[in-house]
C-alpha cells in the first residue's frame, strides 16, 4: 500500500499471515479442518488487510482438478535430526490466496492422508519444511497461524530452534485447536531422533511422560484458539479435554474461541448443482422436489408429509451415535423416515445396516463419504440430527440449516453457539436443542420436532429462520483480524 506524505512516498508493507495446516479444500481433505483452511483465508484476503498464504503437504490424494495447474517453484533440502530430506515446492493462486504445496514422495505419496506408523516424522518434516520455505522464498510472515497437532511443531520450532534466527525472530504465532482429541503423542526418544530438538526442550513438550505436540504448541504459542467460544470453555474440564485440562487452564489467559463459518456460496441450495432442484427461503417448492426425488432414489415410500430425519456424520462415538442406537426402535415407531450417511467404526456401520434391513420402509443406511449424496440429503431431508457428545464447532448443522433442514442438536461446543432452540420458548430459534448426553432427552426433543413438523405454518417459519441465519465467514474473519492486530 502506498501513502503520500508531503514530499515522500512511504511504502507500507501489507501485514502477512501464513497458515500452516495438514489439509485444505478443494485440494486435499478429510474433514472440517479442510473446509476451514479452504475458506477462512479467502475471507481474510477479501477484507484486504492481510497478505494471506497457506501451506499444506502435496499428497497423493490431491484433487485431480488442480494437480496439473500447480506451478513448480523449486526445491530445497530439509535437515530433520540426522536426516536430510528433499522438499519440492509448488504454488497455486486460489481466490486471492497463495497456496504452497510441499512435495516429498517418501512421506506423502501414499493412499490416504493420515494413519501411518511414521505420522510423527511425516508432520515433523512438514512443519519444519514450512519454516524453511520462508528462507527459501525470502518471505517471512508477520504471523504463523498453525492448526492442530500436525502443524504444532511449526510453532514449537519457531519458539525454540529458530527463535534467534534472522527473519524468524519476529514472527508471532497463533495456534488453533480444531479437536483436542488428537494430540500427536510420542515416546521421549522422538524428541532427539525425529524432531531434532535437544533435551532443553523436553519440559515444554512433555505431558504424562510422553512427547505431546499439541501441548507443546499450546504452551509456546502467543495465542491459542479453538473453533467456538463454548468449546474453549468446555475443554477446561476433564469430560472434554482428553487429559489436557490442566494445560488448557494454564493457557486460558491467552485463549480465545472463535466460531467457524461456512462458505455460503458453496453450501447454498440456490446454486448447488448436485441437488435435484434449486430453491430459496422464499420459495421452497424446489425443496419438495428434492425430497420426492431423494425418496425415489433411495427406494423409500414417496410420502410428502412424513418427515425425513437425516444424519450425515462420521460414525464414531463422539458424534453421539450411541444415543441414536439406544432409542432407534422407539424413534422408528413414529411416522418418520431415517437416512444415515457416513463411514466409521465397524460396530456402528453394522448396526445401522441391520436397522435398514429391519425397517426397510423407513430407514436407509449408506456407508460412504459422498459429497454428491450429501447435497441430495441436505436438500431433501426435513430434520437434521446431530447429537454429538462433544463438538468443537461442527459444520454440518450450519450446512443443514442453510438447506432448510432443521437441526436437532445437543447443546455442546459449536452446536450450542450456532443453533438457538425453538423448543425452549417456541418463538425464535433456528433449530431444536437438548442439553444432556441422554438418549431419551434426545428422543423427546426429536419427537417435538416431528410434532412441530405437522404444523406447516410454524414449520415453514422455522425453515426460513434456519435458512436466513448468517453463518458466513465475515464475522469470524473480523475476529481473527482483531487477534492478529493485537499480536502485532
Ligand atoms: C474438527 C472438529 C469440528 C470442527 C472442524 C473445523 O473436525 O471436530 O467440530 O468443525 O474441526 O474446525
Amino acid at each position: 500500500m502506498a501513502k503520500t506524505t508531503k514530499n515522500k512516498v512511504v511504502i507500507q508493507k501489507k501485514k502477512s499471515v501464513l497458515f500452516i495446516a495438514s489439509e485444505a479444500n478443494p485440494f486435499a481433505g478429510t474433514g472440517g479442518l479442510a473446509d476451514v483452511i479452504g475458506s477462512l483465508p479467502k475471507a481474510l484476503a477479501k477484507s484486504g488487510e492481510f497478505d494471506v498464504r497457506v501451506v499444506i503437504p502435496l499428497y497423493k490424494d490431491f484433487s485431480s482438478l488442480y494437480r496439473d495447474k500447480l506451478r513448480f517453484v523449486g526445491n530445497f533440502n530439509v535437515p530433520l535430526s540426522w536426516r536430510n530430506q528433499y522438499c519440492g515446492v509448488f504454488e497455486y493462486d486460489y481466490e486471492g490466496v497463495k497456496f504452497y504445496f510441499l512435495d516429498n514422495e517418501f512421506y506423502f505419496l501414499r493412499d490416504g492422508l493420515y494413519g501411518f506408523y511414521d505420522d510423527g516424522e511425516r508432520f515433523a518434516f512438514f512443519s519444519k519444511a514450512s519454516l524453511d520455505l520462508m528462507r527459501y522464498l525470502d518471505f517471512y510472515p508477520d504471523i504463523v497461524h498453525a492448526h492442530d497437532w500436525q502443524s504444532a511443531l511449526s510453532v514449537i520450532y519457531l519458539k525454540t530452534k529458530y527463535r534467534y534466527e534472522y527473519g524468524y525472530d519476529k514472527i508471532k504465532t497463533m495456534f488453533t485447536i480444531h479437536n483436542i482429541e488428537y494430540q500427536g503423542k510420542y515416546g521421549k526418544e522422538v524428541l532427539g531422533d525425529v524432531v531434532g530438538l535437544d533435551d532443553g526442550c523436553y519440559a515444554d513438550l512433555e505431558y504424562d511422560n510422553c512427547i505431546n505436540l499439541l501441548k507443546g504448541a499450546m504452551v509456546l504459542s502467543d495465542v491459542v484458539s479453538t473453533v467456538s467460544p463454548t468449546y474453549a470453555e468446555e475443554i477446561k474440564y476433564d469430560f472434554f479435554s482428553h487429559g489436557l485440562s490442566p494445560i488448557v487452564n494454564a493457557v486460558s489467559y491467552k485463549t480465545v474461541g472463535i466460531l467457524n463459518g461456512i462458505d455460503q456460496t458453496v453450501y447454498n441450495p440456490e446454486l448447488d448443482d448436485r441437488t435435484f432442484a434449486k430453491y430459496t427461503a422464499n420459495d421452497l417448492s424446489g425443496k419438495a422436489v428434492c425430497k420426492k426425488e431423494l425418496q425415489k432414489m433411495l427406494g423409500l415410500p414417496e410420502k410428502e408429509n412424513v418427515p425425513i430425519i437425516a444424519m450425515i456424520s462420521r460414525l464414531v462415538g463422539h458424534k453421539g451415535v450411541d444415543l441414536l442406537k439406544c432409542v432407534i426402535d422407539e424413534l422408528l415407531c413414529e411416522k418418520v423416515q431415517l437416512v444415515i450417511l457416513g463411514k466409521g467404526e465397524k460396530q456402528y456401520e453394522e448396526f445401522f445396516k441391520k436397522v435398514q434391513d429391519e425397517y426397510n420402509t423407513k430407514c436407509r443406511t449408506i456407508i460412504a463419504y459422498n459429497k454428491d449424496l450429501s447435497s441430495k440429503i441436505y436438500s431433501g431431508a426435513d430434520i437434521f440430527l446431530m447429537p454429538s457428545k462433544s463438538e468443537p464447532c461442527g459444520l454440518s448443522q450450519m450446512i443443514a440449516a442453510k438447506y432448510g433442514t432443521v437441526p436437532v442438536v445437543r447443546k455442546t461446543g459449536g452446536l450450542a453457539d450456532s443453533i438457538t432452540p425453538y423448543n425452549l420458548d417456541r418463538k425464535g430459534g433456528n433449530g431444536f436443542r437438548f442439553d444432556n448426553y441422554n438418549a431419551h432427552e434426545m428422543l423427546y426433543v426429536l419427537k417435538d420436532a416431528v410434532f412441530t413438523y405437522g404444523d406447516k405454518e410454524t414449520w415453514n417459519k422455522l425453515v426460513k429462520t434456519a435458512m436466513d441465519t448468517d453463518f458466513s465467514w465475515k464475522k469470524s474473519a473480523t475476529e481473527y483480524e482483531k487477534v492478529y492486530n493485537k499480536l502485532l
